[in-house]
């Protein structure tokens, strides 16, 4: 992720650029470095991991990928990190590559598994010391009435395998993302060539019917606008909370400066204004504008944002 991206993402919801920034640095499914073209693989360093030998798969992914995590190796096909975490405690040490959990590795394991990466293989998610699942090294212990009965590897496994692709890469061909703000799917304009069979076995589902009555044109009134701010100086519009730099832009073009102005607005008003806000619709009467706008206007402190 870009800076740019990042920034527009913060002006189109209306939040302070720091706030976006926050989200895609701690969030380790946001990536602000190119990652690997095959795979982007996340050690675990914490606790469990850490003492069962997670330093020594970070020694491997210096070796193999590059001595820096966020790094790509020489042939561009991968890169690493160290993540807190991933919640696979019993199958320490583990790393996440693309979507999956490799459990239970070693150092030679990660070794392998990395050079059949390299080589186009998708190797078999999960425990990679003949585990089943998170069971006892020595077995079952109970719920064995169950072993008989169970499928060839465990549910997150088995999945992984089914999809067929464990390291699956945004190309393309992935499902539709949704983009219910613009009540669409993502790739409805994507040539039908990039449709997968895993998109066409699970078509986006169709919006609730709430959803599509709110996308719907608003009957509404324009209210009173001002070709100007009086004396020209507007209040500070972003005081408001859900406004931010964009949506004070936008407000000044339809002719709106003051708190005075957006408290008067009629129902009808908060309708039309609503459905004007390119972008945004829907925003003023979500984050109670007028109500807002009143006690602004009254001198009261704003909300907090
Ligand atoms: S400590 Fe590594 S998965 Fe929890």
């Amino acid at each position: 992720m870009t800076r740019p991206a990042i920034e527009y993402v913060a002006d189109m919801l209306g939040m302070a650029y720091i706030r976006a920034l926050e989200v895609a640095t701690f969030y380790f499914m946001f990536q602000l470095q190119p990652v690997g073209s095959v795979a982007h693989i996340q050690i675990c360093g914490t606790t469990s991991c850490m003492i069962c030998g997670a330093e020594e798969l970070i020694a491997v992914c210096k070796e193999l990928i590059a001595p820096a995590p966020h790094t790509l190796s020489a042939d561009g096909k991968f890169s690493w990190e160290e993540v807190e975490c991933l919640g696979a405690c019993a199958n320490a040490p583990m790393a996440q590559i693309g979507k999956d959990y490799y459990e239970d590795l070693t150092a030679d394991t990660l070794r392998a598994l990395i050079g059949r990466f390299s080589k186009g293989e998708v190797p078999v998610p999960g425990p990679q010391n003949g585990r089943y699942a998170s069971e006892p090294l020595k077995g079952l212990t109970s719920l064995q009435e169950f072993e008989s009965g169970r499928k060839q590897y465990n549910a997150s496994a088995q999945l992984a395998v089914d999809f067929g692709d464990t390291v699956k890469r945004i190309d393309g061909t992935e499902v539709p993302l949704t983009t219910p703000w613009l009540g669409k799917s993502a790739s409805d304009k994507a040539p039908a060539k990039t449709a997968t069979k895993a998109a066409a076995a699970k078509p986006v589902a169709e919006e609730p019917k709430a959803a599509k009555a709110e996308a719907a044109p608003v009957a509404g009134q324009k209210p009173a606008a001002l070709s100007a701010p009086r004396g020209g100086k507007a209040d500070d519009l972003k005081i408001i909370k859900g406004v931010g730099p964009k949506l004070e832009e936008l407000l000044h073009s339809l002719g709106f400066y003051h708190f005075d102005q957006i408290a008067a607005w009629t129902a009808a008003e908060l309708a039309w204004v609503d459905d004007n806000l390119e972008g945004f619709k829907g925003r003023a009467s979500r984050d109670a504008w007028v109500e807002q706008a009143k006690a602004l206007a009254a001198g009261k402190p704003p909300a907090e944002k």
